[in-house]
């Protein structure tokens, strides 16, 4: 089977307070996991730790993303999070989300500076891509998808048009893996993850809920 990648995008949402129950429902419900597929869950900065934690006590095949990274190495840089602490926590970090571009105007120089920084501390970058020609940085393995018309508006893209952009964005950029993202659920994440193009999915919304998540994961 090919390799599958389902990626939580948790946003600004949960309190520590959460994070065991979520883990414990997530391992009723996830039974046994498909060995094709890679789960990643990405919480805010301060959930890092906790959920790191409480993924090896309850998911051991669970990994952690982070969903930002400083374009800066370790050092005065009040209020940033350096590639080097997020590495003490996670394996991956989403750059380039539409949030980001949108409200914190990353552009692209600042995105290709945040990849280098995750290369740098072995980070694997899941890079977010808002259309086919979107510039995606070197080295970049793994890109997600995500028209901004599809995020949390319950409303997923064309999947013919996904398959396209995906196949276009594979054949400019060299990357290995394109994923979807944008309103994924378990009811519509097969009409993805079947496409020839598209290996694996990144869920916001969804996947706040760990039955849902598990289900998305169950549909893949
Ligand atoms: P959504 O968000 O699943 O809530 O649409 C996806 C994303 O922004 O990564």
């Amino acid at each position: 089977m090919k390799k599958q990648f389902i990626i939580a995008n948790w946003k600004s949402h949960k309190l520590p307070s959460e994070i065991e129950d979520w883990f414990v429902n997530f391992a009723r419900f996830i039974g046994v996991k498909n060995e094709s597929q890679e789960i990643i869950v990405c919480p805010p900065f301060p959930l890092l730790d906790a959920c790191l934690s409480a993924a090896k006590k309850h998911t051991p095949f669970v990994q952690i993303g982070a969903q930002n990274i400083s374009r800066f190495p370790e050092g005065a840089y009040t209020g940033e999070v350096a590639g080097k602490l997020i590495k003490s926590f996670a394996t991956h970090v989403i750059i380039g989300h539409s949030e980001r571009r949108h409200y914190f105007n990353e552009d692209d120089k600042i995105l290709s500076e945040k990849v280098l920084a995750a290369q740098a501390n072995m980070l694997t970058p899941v890079f977010c891509t808002l259309q086919a020609d979107d510039p995606i940085p070197l080295g970049v393995e793994i890109a997600a998808y995500e028209p901004t018309t599809a995020i949390g508006t319950g409303q997923p893209a064309d999947p013919q048009e996904v398959e396209g952009i995906a196949r276009s964005i594979k054949a400019k950029n060299g990357v290995s893996y394109v994923l979807y993202g944008g309103s994924v659920a378990p009811q519509n994440v097969s009409t993805y993850t079947g496409l020839p193009s598209i290996d694996g999915v990144l869920v916001g919304g969804a996947s706040l809920d760990p039955q849902e998540f598990a289900q998305i994961i169950q549909h893949a």
